[in-house]
Parts: structure tokens; C-alpha cells; sequence
């Protein structure tokens, strides 16, 4: 037996979150939920064909109020209804022994008055002037001009993420991620593009950051910090912000959030549009932002099985987070391990619509699992010359890493 472990299949603590491998689903937004943000059976069959043995989930983002909406059908947490929604997926993620938490979401300035009927809020009223169109049950509007909060009203927006905290307690989560990336109204603050305010929530870096600690410690109100994780996008561009001086802004925040001990951090490093070092693979800004993070890190953007392994390997990240690959690969995990084929992913479907792109992607065959882990050990690819329960033992053997492999694999051979 000459296989070496693949990185990817070795468990690890991300805080209180027991993973038996570092494969994460990346939080993604599928406009599937009914009008009243409340998650349908379709999702509870979508994540649980994610879910697998001590496999994280992080769900796709989750507004934290009415006013926090920016896309049409994404899932709240802010009702009664919402919470039993997520509920049966919680269970159903659980039933397989998978870890689930949950995106919590303010969109900020992406909310429009075709939501409801009044614009998004922002730190300053700013509208977005990228291009971007916003849709919502209305019809598709240019941008509006966002209500500025006051720091009243900063101090409510602030309520309601530990509202949702609570709420995501009750729903059967593991633990939650603030999405702190991608120009929503966390990261709105954050950016002097869109925060040019010059009470105590603008103008420095300190200020700006202010806003993202009071939800930090309003969400640790409701969770031990080491279920608490945060996604931030330093290099972020998209939703119309800008970090001009992303070491300056960013260094002194992931400093602070050391303090917190956090689950993880979760960084999202552009990878197409960046330089990058050619012994890691991964952006010069994130590998530095990333060593200055006692927590662990969950890295994303752009990556393979080959370009995750290595990250994982050589110590950059802790665990990848892949969106696209596992939209159309369910199981994605047993995928990478075994190295076999991935299904391609239709981008037409990614946002809303029925099951068509959503809970069809094709799983793997018993008959291609079984190939697949025969090659992956050098063995006879024969079903019926060596057991399959043979195979599985002598992987436990090899390493003890190898036990959160196989118990990957073994579910998969039963189907
Ligand atoms: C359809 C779709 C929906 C997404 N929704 C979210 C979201 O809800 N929250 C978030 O933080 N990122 C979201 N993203 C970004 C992904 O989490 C991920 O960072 C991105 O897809 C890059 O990773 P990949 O190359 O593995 O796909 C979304 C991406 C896609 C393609």
C-alpha cells in the first residue's frame, strides 16, 4: 500500500467544530427559498446531499431581517417559521453526521424598496454605482440610494444580528459565520468607498471596524466565541467597495479578532486577479493577513482538488471552502478523496428556479466509487477480487487519518 493521505482527508478542530476532513461547502446564495425567506424540502434535500461524516456546511447567507434583503427568496432568520425551516435541515445535515452553520447576512445597501418599499440602509447614503442591477419580486432596478443609519438605529441593526444568533441556536445549527466579504453591509463599513461618515463609525480604520466588532460581540451574546466564524473579502471589489490599503486596514482587525479566539476565520483570496506566490499558491495579501490569524483559516476562491491539498499541506489554510465544484458535485468530498471526475457545473441554474441545477447533479455510482478507491490504493480495481470491507480496513490502517477517509467512503458504498 503506497498511497499517501491527500491533505484534504486528515481531521481537524476548527474551534469547537470537529471536522473529519477539510472539505467545506462555501456559503452559496440559490434563490430557492419561499417568498417569506423560509427554507422549502428542496433545501433540506439539498444540504443533506452535501452533508457527509464530520463534513462542514456553511449555509448560503441568511438575512437577519426584512430590511437586510437584497435578493429575491434567500432565507431569513428573523421568524418563527424561518427557524423551523432550517430546522428540518439542521436535522437532516445531522442525520449524517455533517456540521452545519449558519451565513448571517445584512446586505446593506443592495436592499431596495421592491423588498420592502423602503431603500437598504448603508453607513452612508451612497448608492452602488458598479452597474449592478438589483432584483427583486418588482422587477430589476438600477441601485437606490441607501438610507444613512444613525447610530441609533446602527445600535438596532446591531439587535437584530443577535436576534438571528439566537435564532440560529434554536434552529439546530452548529454554529454561525458572519458575512463579513463581498461589499454587504458589514464590509460596507469597513470600505472608505462606501463609509465616509465622520462620527465614531467612519473615517479611521478603527472606526470603520467598529461596526463589525459590536456584531462580533453581540453574536458572542448568544454562542461561545469557538462556534463563531467570519468571512471577510480583503481584497474585495465586488458590490462597489474598496480597501486602497488592505494590510493597514485589515492587519490591526485580524489582530483584534485573535483576542476572541474565534472558530475560524474565513478568507476569501481572489485568486485569478492576484499575484501569487509561487510556493503557496495563494495571494501575497492573504498568506500574510492569513499568519497573522491565531484562529484557524478556511481559504476559498478558485480552488482544485490539487490547489486545495497543497494550500492545506504546506500550512496556509486549514480547511478550503468550495462553491462552484459543489454545486454540481453533491458529493464532492468522496469526489476529491477517491479523485475521480467532476460533474460541471451549470451556471444557469445557480439562482433561483426548482430542483433543475439544485438537488439533480449526479452522485457518484457504487461501481465508479468502487473503481475510484481501488485506484486510490493501488489495489485490484475488482470489486470481487478484494472485499470492499478489505479495502476499507487496510486504509484504517495505513494512518489514523485515514479512519475519517474511510468513513467517507463507507456510506457511499452502501447506496
Ligand atoms: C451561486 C453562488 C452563490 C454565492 N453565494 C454566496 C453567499 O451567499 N455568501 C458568500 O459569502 N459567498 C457566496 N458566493 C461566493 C462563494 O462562497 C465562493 O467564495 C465563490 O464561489 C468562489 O469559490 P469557488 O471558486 O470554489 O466557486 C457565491 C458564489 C456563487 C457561485
Amino acid at each position: 500500500m503506497s498511497a499517501t493521505p491527500n491533505a484534504l482527508f486528515t481531521p481537524v478542530k476548527l474551534g469547537a467544530l470537529n471536522l473529519a476532513h477539510r472539505v467545506v461547502l462555501a456559503p452559496l446564495t440559490r434563490c430557492r427559498n419561499s417568498i417569506d425567506n423560509v427554507p422549502q424540502d428542496i433545501a433540506v434535500e439539498y444540504y443533506a446531499q452535501r452533508a457527509s461524516h464530520g463534513g462542514l456546511l456553511i449555509s448560503e447567507a441568511t438575512v437577519i431581517s426584512a430590511r437586510a434583503q437584497g435578493y429575491p427568496q434567500t432565507p431569513g432568520l428573523f421568524t418563527a417559521k424561518q427557524v423551523a425551516g432550517w430546522r428540518k435541515v439542521t436535522d437532516a445535515v445531522h442525520a449524517k453526521q455533517g456540521l452545519i452553520v449558519t451565513q448571517l447576512w445584512h446586505t446593506g445597501r443592495v436592499g431596495h424598496s421592491g423588498f420592502t418599499g423602503v431603500p437598504g440602509v448603508a453607513p452612508s447614503a451612497i448608492a452602488i454605482a458598479d452597474g449592478t442591477k438589483i432584483s427583486t419580486p418588482k422587477g430589476t432596478f438600477d441601485p437606490e440610494v441607501p438610507h444613512a443609519l444613525t447610530v441609533e438605529e446602527i445600535a438596532e441593526v446591531v439587535e437584530q444580528y443577535r436576534n438571528a444568533a439566537k435564532l440560529a441556536r434554536e434552529a439546530g445549527f452548529d454554529g454561525i459565520e458572519l458575512h463579513g466579504a463581498n461589499g454587504y453591509l458589514i464590509e460596507q463599513f469597513l470600505s472608505p468607498k462606501s463609509n465616509i461618515r465622520t462620527d465614531q463609525y467612519g473615517g479611521s480604520d478603527e472606526n470603520r471596524a467598529r461596526f463589525l466588532f459590536e456584531v462580533v460581540e453581540a453574536v458572542l451574546q448568544e454562542w461561545p466565541s469557538a462556534r463563531v466564524g467570519l468571512r471577510l473579502s480583503p481584497a474585495g471589489v465586488f458590490g462597489d467597495v474598496l480597501h486602497p490599503t488592505p494590510l493597514e486596514t485589515f492587519s490591526p482587525i485580524i489582530a483584534r479578532l485573535n483576542q476572541y479566539k474565534l472558530a475560524y476565520l474565513h478568507l476569501i483570496d481572489p485568486r485569478k486577479q492576484s499575484e501569487l506566490l509561487p510556493e503557496s499558491g495563494i495571494s501575497q495579501l492573504i498568506h500574510t493577513l492569513s499568519r497573522l490569524s491565531t484562529s484557524p483559516v478556511i481559504g476559498a476562491d478558485g480552488f482544485d482538488r490539487d490547489t486545495a491539498a497543497a494550500a492545506v499541506k504546506n500550512g496556509s489554510f486549514e480547511a478550503i471552502a468550495f462553491g462552484r465544484h459543489f454545486i454540481a458535485n453533491p458529493d464532492l468530498p468522496l469526489r476529491l478523496l477517491l479523485g475521480t471526475e467532476l460533474n460541471p457545473y451549470d451556471r444557469s441554474s445557480f439562482y433561483g428556479g426548482s430542483e433543475k441545477g439544485y438537488t439533480d447533479y449526479p452522485f457518484l455510482t457504487p461501481e465508479q466509487t468502487s473503481i475510484g478507491l481501488g485506484n486510490l490504493i493501488g489495489n485490484n480495481t475488482d470489486r470481487t477480487a478484494i472485499p470492499l470491507s478489505d479495502k476499507l480496513a487496510a486504509l484504517e490502517q495505513e494512518s489514523s487519518s485515514w479512519k475519517s477517509a474511510s468513513q467517507l467512503i463507507a456510506p457511499a458504498l452502501l447506496l
